[in-house]
């Protein structure tokens, strides 16, 4: 039994990747291989490494086929220097919290590929990081302060962008808000309800499309 599992596991086919759901929104024509690249190695070594791993004779796994996605493939196309929020940034101490509940460290946290959408996160999920709001000069006509009270967290996406890529000014009036369901809707892969077009726009990086 344990052998047959094992067999399955390493079968070199396995190593051919077949599509898990539908591509996420704007991915339709990025080639799988942008994001999923070779482990380092051949199929016969990483088979070699992990049959000792699992004979106790390695302390670890090595990636099989395939390795994991990481940010860095998502930033050779999506290259933004003005990011109001950089990945690099959680990585301080002081996100730990956030980083054991919303992973904002990395990009398929919040963009779990294989969805058919643009962004998996939960629009409230600003809450992790900005219970202490608090503007000294606070424009709006109910302070952001009221709001984080009020847990009022599915109105910030009305008024602000994530990563500060449309180019738009928050509006200081709640009545001017963008309504919760045409941010779900943009964020199911519907249509931007932000002014457009952005900032910086995708790439695609020489030699990652077939
Ligand atoms: C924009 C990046 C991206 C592209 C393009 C992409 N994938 Fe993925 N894929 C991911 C991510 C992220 C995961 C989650 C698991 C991981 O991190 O490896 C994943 C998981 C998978 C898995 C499950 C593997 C596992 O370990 O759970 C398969 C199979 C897969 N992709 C096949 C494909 C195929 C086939 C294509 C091309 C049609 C493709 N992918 C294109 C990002 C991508
Ligand atoms: C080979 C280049 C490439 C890679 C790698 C890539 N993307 Fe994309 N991505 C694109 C293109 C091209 C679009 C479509 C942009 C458009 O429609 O203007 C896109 C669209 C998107 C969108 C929707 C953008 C919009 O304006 O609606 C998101 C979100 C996104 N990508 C996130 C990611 C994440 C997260 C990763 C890493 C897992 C990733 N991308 C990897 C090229 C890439
Ligand atoms: C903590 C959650 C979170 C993380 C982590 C995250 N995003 Fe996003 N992303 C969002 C949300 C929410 C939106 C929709 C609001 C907007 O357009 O800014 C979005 C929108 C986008 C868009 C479309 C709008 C634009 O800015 O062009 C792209 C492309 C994108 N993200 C790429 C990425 C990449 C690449 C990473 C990693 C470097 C990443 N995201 C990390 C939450 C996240
Ligand atoms: C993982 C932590 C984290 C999450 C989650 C998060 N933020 Fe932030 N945000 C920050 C940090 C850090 C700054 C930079 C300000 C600072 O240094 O204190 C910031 C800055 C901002 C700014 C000011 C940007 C500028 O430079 O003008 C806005 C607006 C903002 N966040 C809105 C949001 C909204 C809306 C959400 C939810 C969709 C969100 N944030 C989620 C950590 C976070
Ligand atoms: C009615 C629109 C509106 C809503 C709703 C709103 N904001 Fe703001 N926000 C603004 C304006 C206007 C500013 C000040 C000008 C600017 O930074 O664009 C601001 C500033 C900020 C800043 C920058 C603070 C600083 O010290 O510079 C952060 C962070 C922020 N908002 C986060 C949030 C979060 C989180 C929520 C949800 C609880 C939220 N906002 C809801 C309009 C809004």
């Amino acid at each position: 039994m344990g052998l047959a599992c094992l067999l399955v596991f390493f079968l070199p086919g396995q190593e051919r990747l077949r599509q898990r759901g539908p591509m996420n929104t704007g991915h339709d024509t990025v080639a799988c291989a942008s994001c999923h690249t070779q482990a380092p190695g051949t199929i016969r070594q990483q088979i070699q490494a992990n049959t000792r791993f699992i004979l106790g004779l390695r302390k670890t796994t090595v990636d099989f086929g395939h390795r994991p996605v990481e940010n860095d493939q998502c930033l050779a196309c999506h290259e933004r220097p003005n990011d109001t929020h950089p990945i690099f940034r959680f990585l301080e101490p002081r996100f730990a919290e956030a980083r054991q509940t919303i992973a904002p460290q990395n990009c398929v946290s919040c963009h779990r590929e294989h969805n058919g959408v643009r962004v998996t996160a939960e629009p409230s999920f600003c809450s992790s990081c900005h219970q202490e709001l608090r503007l000294r000069k606070d424009p709006l006509s109910i302070t952001h302060e009221q709001l984080v009270k009020g847990e009022k967290w599915q109105t910030c996406l009305g008024c602000h962008d994530y990563h500060g890529n449309h180019p738009m000014n928050a509006p200081t009036s709640l009545r001017d808000t963008i309504p919760i369901g045409r941010i779900l809707d943009y964020m199911d892969g519907g249509r931007s309800p932000y002014p457009g077009p952005v900032r910086h726009k995708a790439e695609y990086v020489e030699g990652r499309q077939e």
